[in-house]
């Protein structure tokens, strides 16, 4: 059977393995692909969402979204603080060739609210991975959008460090208001990834030679994508060998092979907007005796083999 989505990206290297996987694996139909303000400015998170798209010979169509937070004027530190440190990590074009098809004029928001409330809209599954703020903005223009979406995998958070403050992950700590606003809505069928997931089941440079025998070009491209990402991913000390996670295209995995995710558990998610040390932070109450209703499943833990696998089966297609 196969799985309509929609993919809410702030592109990104992760990101970008996660469109390769999403367009190309057999099983899963991507519809859409929408782009938001986050690991880059979104002039530059939707050209690169085109040129991974034109990468693959895709005809997928992408949509501009926010290009900045709900309420925030930039995100909660200006974008050049927060990447001072290794620059290249984020580079703001991704080495593909420059796009060319462009980005479909309208926008994002617009065209997540029209294909969730067209006739059978309501069996398309939304994954974002990036900060939020489409989707949010999707949810206060159209009331009825939160009953139409039947289920959203979320890449956002962490129950154990952050990797922007010492409790915010990125996704969340960009936009925390929308985050809460979307854990808020309403939405039955929600599971998010946080770092502890993806941090979990990273991949090494054997899985980059893998895609890269596999000779496609998604496979060579998320092999060039992912080795990058090794290359400058802080080091870990108790790290045996040189990995990275790729966090959103554990999302697609996720979709395809649901025993990918290890370890999942029930729980009412909110996202801290007023901290002083906290904001962006994901607060995760599992506790039984809690009085408000379960709102998310959320992953702990994953398996990186069965991921690999996963991404060698979709770029072989
Ligand atoms: C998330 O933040 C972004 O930098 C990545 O693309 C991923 O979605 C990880 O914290
Ligand atoms: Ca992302």
């Amino acid at each position: 059977m196969t799985t309509r989505l929609i993919l809410d990206v702030d592109t990104g290297t992760d990101d970008a393995v996660a469109i390769f996987a999403a367009a190309c694996h057999p099983e899963l139909e991507l519809l859409g692909v929408t782009a938001v303000n986050g690991n880059v400015a979104l002039k530059y998170t939707i050209e690169n969402t085109l040129r991974v798209l034109d990468h693959i010979g895709s005809d997928v169509p992408a949509f501009a979204g926010a290009d900045r937070p709900i309420v925030r004027p930039d995100m909660p530190i200006p974008r050049h603080i927060l990447n001072g440190d290794d620059p290249q990590f984020q580079v703001n074009e991704l080495d593909f060739a420059p796009s060319t098809t462009p980005a479909r004029p309208e926008s994002a928001v617009r065209f997540l609210i029209d294909s969730f409330m067209a006739d059978g809209g309501d069996d398309i599954v939304l994954v974002a991975t990036g900060p939020l703020t489409n989707l949010a903005l999707a949810l206060g223009a159209e009331p009825r959008l939160a009953g139409r979406i039947p289920r959203l995998v979320i890449m956002g958070g962490a129950r154990g460090w952050g990797n922007v403050t010492a409790v915010a992950e990125f996704n969340f700590w960009v936009d925390p208001e929308a985050a809460e606003a979307v854990l808020s809505a309403g939405i039955r069928d929600v599971l998010i990834l946080p770092l502890d997931a993806t941090h979990s089941a990273q991949l090494g440079l054997e899985d980059c030679d893998a895609f890269d025998a596999v000779g496609t070009p998604a496979a060579t491209g998320s092999a060039a994508l992912i080795r990058h990402r090794i290359q400058h991913y802080p080091d870990d000390p108790a790290a045996v060998r040189a990995t990275a996670p790729v966090h959103d295209a554990l999302c697609i995995a996720a979709l395809v092979h649901p025993e990918v995710l290890t370890e999942v558990v029930d729980g009412t998610v909110h996202v801290e907007t007023a901290g002083e040390r906290t904001l962006g932070e994901m607060v995760l109450d599992t506790r039984p005796w809690r009085d408000e209703p379960t709102n998310a499943r959320v992953a702990l833990r994953a398996d990186a083999q069965i991921f690999s696998r996963f991404l060698t089966d979709a770029f072989r297609s």
